[in-house]
């Protein structure tokens, strides 16, 4: 019992130590989904196939358990719904994606489908209606299987296709949607869809192909940047970013040179990757170097990297009015041996990581919570490109769906503490935060094994219901109060659940 009693004094005496900062007046805060992940009504009216719809229809026992999102949470015809959960939270914005083939079947202008443009129309009105702005995610990974029929990402005609369908979003919704992302986690997209191949489209191509998937939506995402620029800025005001991923990579022993340049080069090839050529025109000089020199010992004749010619170097430059980053976890690196084996990004990047068994971990193996991680990774962005405006784009925590989801609350309170702290205390301009997720969806490999909503989803249910969880009331009191009260604890359980 005395055991217990000091350590509940030790914690609330810790936490009452801390000094009680709050987030800036012009914050912003939200939560996010994506299309495949939450929409279902995959082929309804008139909307194409995406490579996921046919991955998980050809592979369905390669996702975990048997699933797709073919009704996922049914957004499709839930989204009023949806906009009484982010109104009861109280969030400025919600940051939903687009579905490129349910406005474009095939992939190309030729074929609008009106029925997919009414789709959004309907949802970012009725976001309007209830307050909430409407941040939209043009990329969020479900390609059209006719463009993947074409060679998908690696081929670069894809990026004609890209811009083509940015202008028939600019069209369509820029009177309304003043926040844009081009692309959702590249490294997703390219690494894990055409290196790896354990995403859709499943494409087996290790150190090339996931190269060349990078160049194409680099160059995508900045020709759309500069199309809003010339045809659409001075009428519709609004931003365009793109959302990337990184966890932080600790150096081992930070004392030790060579652990931190195996920091350095693992943020550099892993995250320098996408960001370098969005605000200096190319890829960083270190990954140039590698890989050349990797490549030609390989027997290459040339480096497996793209070179962005002088152009498109310009035309890159400078092309996010803020930085959108999608952080959740961090690990501890060391240099590797080296070695040269077959082509491979991880064997480029040249590093060994791990995460320490002391960290609490998620119901994803990947997912282990490090709130300093994402401090140090925020210092690292504004030390590195000049203190950009950055838009957390996602952060959240995963369960196996518990109502009274404490390791989610901890989470969260811990993460946006750290956050406050690299406002503060280190000067980074982080201008807004977004929760993963608004409620729990279909999380692609692991299908609904793993949950990260604020809201609980009952997925055996048709009607599919939402039910609040504690972390939604907690997440709703930071963001209406604009800090972290320690001790807030809602009505548990609640009376209007
Ligand atoms: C990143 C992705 O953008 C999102 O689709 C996914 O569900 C979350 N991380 C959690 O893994």
């Amino acid at each position: 019992m005395k055991a217990i009693l000091f350590l509940i004094c030790a914690s609330s005496f810790a936490f009452a130590d801390l000094p009680d900062y709050y987030f800036p007046d012009d914050f912003v805060f939200g939560t996010a989904t994506a299309s495949y992940q939450v929409e279902g009504g995959w082929n309804e009216d008139g909307k194409g196939e995406s490579i996921w719809d046919v991955g998980t229809h050809e592979h369905a026992d390669w996702v975990a358990d048997n699933s797709n999102g073919d009704v996922a949470c049914d957004s499709y015809h839930k989204y009023k719904e949806d906009v009484q959960l982010l109104k009861a939270l109280g969030v400025n914005f919600y940051r939903f994606s687009i579905s490129w083939p349910r406005i474009l079947p095939d992939g190309k202008i030729d074929n609008v489908n009106q029925a997919g443009i009414d789709y959004y129309n309907n949802l970012i009105n009725e976001l309007l209606a209830n307050g909430i702005e409407p941040y939209a995610t043009m990329y969020h990974w479900d390609l059209p299987q006719p463009l993947q029929d074409e060679g998908g990402w690696p081929n670069r005609v894809l990026a004609d296709y890209f811009v083509d369908y940015a202008r028939v979003l600019f069209d369509n919704f820029g009177d309304r949607v003043k926040h844009w992302m081009t692309f959702n986690e590249i490294m997703s997209i390219c690494e894990l869809g055409y290196g790896q191949g354990s995403f859709a489209p499943y494409v087996n191509g290790p150190g090339v192909e996931d190269y060349q998937c990078t160049h194409t939506i680099l160059l995508a995402h900045g020709r759309t940047y500069r199309l809003y620029d010339e045809n659409y800025r001075s009428q519709q005001n609004g931003l365009v970013g793109i959302a990337i991923d990184t966890s932080w990579n600790e150096p081992n022993n930070p004392d030790s040179a060579d652990d931190q340049q195996a920091s350095e080069q693992a943020m550099q090839m892993n995250y320098g990757w996408f960001v370098n050529p969005v605000f200096n025109g190319n890829y960083p000089d270190i990954m140039i170097q590698r890989i050349h020199d990797i490549s030609l010992q390989q027997g290459y004749s040339e480096s497996r990297l793209p070179e962005f010619t002088a152009d498109e170097q310009q035309m890159l430059k400078g092309t996010v009015d803020f930085l959108g980053l999608n952080h959740y976890t961090s690990y501890m690196v060391y240099l590797s041996d080296g070695g040269v084996g077959q082509p491979d990004h991880y064997a480029d990047v040249g590093v060994v990581s791990y995460q320490d068994p002391s960290w609490p971990s998620s119901a994803s193996s990947w997912l282990k919570e490090v709130p300093w991680g994402i401090n140090r990774n925020l210092v690292w962005i504004k030390n590195h490109y000049g203190n950009p405006p950055v838009l957390i784009t996602e952060n959240g925590w995963s369960d196996t769906g518990e109502l009274e989801d404490n390791g989610r609350v901890d989470y969260y309170r811990n993460y946006l503490y750290e956050i406050l702290k690299a406002i503060h205390e280190d000067g980074c301009n982080v201008i807004g935060y977004t929760a993963w997720s608004l409620m729990d969806n279909f999380e692609w490999m692991s299908g609904y094994t793993q949950r990260f909503g604020l809201h609980y989803v009952d997925f055996n249910d048709p009607e599919r219901p939402r039910t609040r969880k504690l972390s939604s009331y907690v997440f709703s009191n930071i963001v209406t109060t604009k800090h972290i009260d320690w001790d807030y604890k809602p009505d548990w359980p609640p009376t209007e659940n």
